[in-house]
């Protein structure tokens, strides 16, 4: 029996890999590589010590999909798979409308059709849009306010109206807060396309000197130094989550939501400032004017997933920052970089 994981070369994906290998799981990963390499697929393998099966195929296609469910004996799947930029959710919708949602529906009609009524997926706290105070709880209304926020807030919806046609599913909506850092080894971690989108890639890459200065996006919001407040959230810790989610869909039905964060709330220049004193570099920034839709303070509240799953983030901000660290410095090009030493 195999767990399928869809979208597990991607960042939060391999790291789950990981966990799940080391935890005794046999594993299928399924994912076109449209936003990661299969480098880090063989990485996950060299550091679990273990192989398992992986299939190049989209989502999408639902007739090559079908073989990966026919050959094999899946149990449940984790739902990784996904486009996940904000920005390139504005410019381009239908792409996100079509690639997460139908996606997600073609998996999960096969998922039916075989039998396989097990699933963790991953939500966001986008689906919170704009959080009347924080810690956000889970009951909280449900709003959001760009279409990549709208595919996980239609795919919850779906996921439920799945469970209401059929109380044999039994489905796990993990939403996240804001994934950071990378395996402990420096092999595996976030290695985005372009210009990194989201705060801690953006800094790494300035700590390398790929890039000049941080620009800070506002310094006049409603928190206590003016920037922006997240919940930053070990990706190691999110991984493991994962484990604690299957463990109780395997064992249970039905659906529910679980918050992963840390609880904790920390502004743009406070990772700024721990990231510097953790690497002892520079980061040189600039503020400039507010990204459109940021909002000024998201956090959790992650009782649920501590009292219903056994879970609760055991990393702090700089274990997160010396981890992500370790991976740029170690892979200054990413994935890409073992390509080139081979050419
Ligand atoms: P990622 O882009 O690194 O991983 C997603 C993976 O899915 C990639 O390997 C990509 O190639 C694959 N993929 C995309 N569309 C596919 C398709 N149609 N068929 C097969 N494979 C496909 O992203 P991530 O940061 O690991 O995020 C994983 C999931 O978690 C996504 O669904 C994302 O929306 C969600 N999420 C991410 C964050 C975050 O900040 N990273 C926060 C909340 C939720
Ligand atoms: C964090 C803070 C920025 C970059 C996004 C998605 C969300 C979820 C997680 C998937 C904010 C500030 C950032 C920069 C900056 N993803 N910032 N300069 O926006 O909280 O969440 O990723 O589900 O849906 O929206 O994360 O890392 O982009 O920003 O000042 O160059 O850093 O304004 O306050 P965000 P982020």
């Amino acid at each position: 029996m195999a767990i399928l994981v869809t979208g597990g070369a991607g960042y939060i994906g391999s790291h789950t890999c990981i966990e799940l290998l080391n935890s005794g799981y046999e594993i299928i990963v399924v994912d076109n590589f449209s936003n990661s390499k299969p480098e880090a697929l063989k990485r996950v393998s060299e550091l679990t010590k273990k192989s398992f099966k992986s299939y190049n195929v989209d989502l999408l296609d639902q007739v090559t999909l079908e073989k990966v469910f026919f050959e094999n004996h899946i149990e449940s799947v984790i739902h990784f798979a996904g486009l996940k930029a904000v920005g390139e959710s504005v410019e381009t919708p239908l792409r996100y409308y079509h690639n997460n949602i139908t996606g997600t529906v073609v998996l999960c009609e096969l998922m039916q059709k075989y039998n396989v009524k097990k699933l963790v997926f991953s939500s966001s706290a986008t689906v919170y849009g704009t959080p009347k105070y924080v810690p956000i709880t889970e009951d909280f209304s449900l709003q959001s306010i760009n279409p990549y926020g709208r595919t996980k807030l239609m795919i919850e919806e779906i996921l439920r109206d799945l469970h209401l046609s059929d109380d044999n599913w039994s489905i796990a909506l993990l939403r996240y807060f804001n994934p950071i850092g990378a395996h402990e080894s420096g092999r595996i971690g976030e290695d985005p396309n372009g210009i990194p989108n989201n705060l801690m890639p953006y800094i790494t890459q300035v700590a390398i000197g790929k890039r000049e200065n941080l620009n800070i996006f506002g310094k006049d919001y409603n928190t206590h130094d003016g920037t922006g407040v997240r919940d930053y959230v070990h990706v190691v810790d999110l991984a493991k989550g994962h484990l604690k989610a299957l463990e109780k869909i395997i064992n249970s039905t039905g659906i529910d939501a679980f918050n992963l964060g840390t609880g904790i709330g920390y502004s743009v220049l406070d990772v700024v400032k721990i990231y510097e004193n953790v690497t002892s570099r520079k980061i040189p920034y600039n503020f400039t004017h507010r990204r459109s839709g940021d909002i000024d303070k998201c956090y959790a509240d992650p009782t649920k997933a501590n009292k219903e799953l056994g879970w609760k983030a055991s990393k702090n901000l700089e274990d997160m920052c010396r981890d992500s660290w370790r991976w740029q410095k170690n892979n200054p090009e990413g994935y890409n970089e073992e390509i080139k030493e081979k050419i």
